[in-house]
């Protein structure tokens, strides 16, 4: 039942831009929801107003013993039209990571996380190689605006997951439903990883600085087949995996395009990766060309397959084609009524502490409940709830379970029996 952390092992919390800070801007999200197409109808401009509460939420984290968190910056935040940055808005996020730092709470910061500026989304966003540029005066300006406060970076969070979603289901923004786009999208964001990984370690060498590590985070899921002796079911789990997220790594890790991939820039052949970066939520049962559940599966409140074990093999599976040390950039669940949150956090850092591998830090999706893209706010991921009428933030028993396993560096018996032991999945 008990378990320790890994020696050096650390603990975090992650979040993204749109998911927390709230503002109309112009970006595509804003966008999106004023074309309706949020499921229960919540505003982006809302979330959990973090703009105006960063200092509240940077001490609730100080107080639950956090010293890692993943968060983003947003592109039309930063630079609401093409050739105009705002200064104010890099003066508050300074203020920000400045203020995190003095807590004691070392940042990575996500460059690109799904959401793209209007005037970028009609210049065709990742579908043009020619627009590869605009992206990278983004990482140029982040790096140079807060290398001095921030080592670690996420260039792309989840290209896959990003293709996939707005130009494959046609679900996000701009909601295209075309595979060859899908996979143009996914070679355009691969360039932008490499070349934007290039950018970070010079612009940071330049200012004097040697410990950069950049990487993207790629979401990781099992896949397998519905009736092992289906070959139709086998073919279409090969396929999936393969293009899902295969293709991607090859040529996000080592500028290795293969089919369908295509390289649309002059980049070399390399290793673009310093940390491994893996968001883990489930796995896939597949029939058809498709996502899928088994029936009789343990599930989180939007249906997702919980399976801890697949974090181990995903992470398995990158270690073994790069030996660099794992981050688990993403891992968590929704579970509405926090009633299986801490069973979820123990099985899986368990599966975790318990494998050989080199696994140094893990930040849990999320930290307060936030704004849960095509679900808006009705999918309750954080350990901390957030009431989104009043902005009150009050502490889950998973985040006093998150904070006494911190601050122990084990899960004891005592914790077991506190937290864990009458908690139950639900089919
Ligand atoms: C994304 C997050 C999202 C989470 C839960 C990940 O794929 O990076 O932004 O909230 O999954 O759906």
């Amino acid at each position: 039942m008990t378990f320790n952390l890994k020696k050096d092992m650390l603990l975090g919390v992650a979040s993204s831009a749109t998911q927390i800070e709230g503002g109309e801007l112009g970006h595509s999200w804003n966008d999106w929801y004023h074309s309706g197409r949020i499921r229960d109808g919540s505003n982006p401009a809302r979330a959990n107003d973090h703009y105006n509460r960063w200092k509240e939420d940077a001490d609730l984290m100080a107080d639950m013993g956090i010293k890692i968190y993943r968060m983003g910056v947003e592109w039309a935040r930063l630079c609401p039209t093409e050739n105009k940055v705002d200064q104010a808005a890099i003066e508050r996020y300074r203020e920000e990571l400045s203020y995190l730092r003095g807590k004691g709470i070392s940042v990575l910061l996500t460059i690109h996380h799904f959401t793209n500026p209007i005037w970028f989304e009609k210049k065709g966003g990742f579908t043009r190689p020619e627009n590869i540029k605009y992206f990278l005066d983004f990482v140029s300006l982040v790096t140079r605006s807060f290398g001095d406060l921030v080592s670690r970076f996420i260039t792309i969070n989840e290209p896959n997951v990003y293709a996939t979603q707005s130009y494959y289901f046609g679900l996000w923004p701009p909601g295209e439903k075309s595979f060859t786009k899908a996979v143009k999208v996914m070679s355009v964001m691969a360039a932008c990883h490499i070349m934007a990984y290039e950018m970070i370690h010079k612009i940071r060498r330049e200012m004097g600085y040697r410990d950069t590590m950049v990487s993207f985070a790629h979401h990781m899921r099992v896949f397998n087949p519905l009736d092992p002796k289906n070959p139709k079911h086998r073919l279409n789990t090969k396929l999936m995996k393969y293009y899902f997220q295969e293709a991607l790594i090859h040529a996000m890790y080592f500028g290795n395009f293969k089919w369908p991939l295509k390289r649309v820039m002059p980049t070399e052949p390399g290793e673009y990766c310093d940390f491994i970066g893996l968001n883990y939520y489930t796995r896939t049962t597949v029939s058809k060309f498709e996502d899928g559940t088994r029936k009789d599966a343990l599930k989180n409140d939007l249906g997702w397959e919980i399976y801890p074990k697949g974090i181990v093999k995903c992470a398995n599976k990158l270690y073994s084609l790069i030996k660099r040390p794992i981050y688990i950039t993403e891992n968590g669940t929704c579970d509405n009524n926090d009633s299986f949150r801490c069973r979820y956090i123990y099985d899986h850092l368990k599966a975790l502490c318990e494998s050989g591998l080199p696994i140094e830090r893990y930040y849990h999706w999320c930290f307060c409940d936030n704004f849960e893209w095509l679900e808006g706010e009705r999918a309750r991921f954080g350990l901390v709830y957030v009431d989104y009428d009043s902005q009150e933030r009050t502490l889950k028993k998973s985040a006093r379970f998150y904070s006494d396993i911190i601050r122990s560096r084990a899960v004891t018996q005592e914790m077991y029996d506190k937290y864990v032991k009458e908690q139950e999945y639900h089919k």
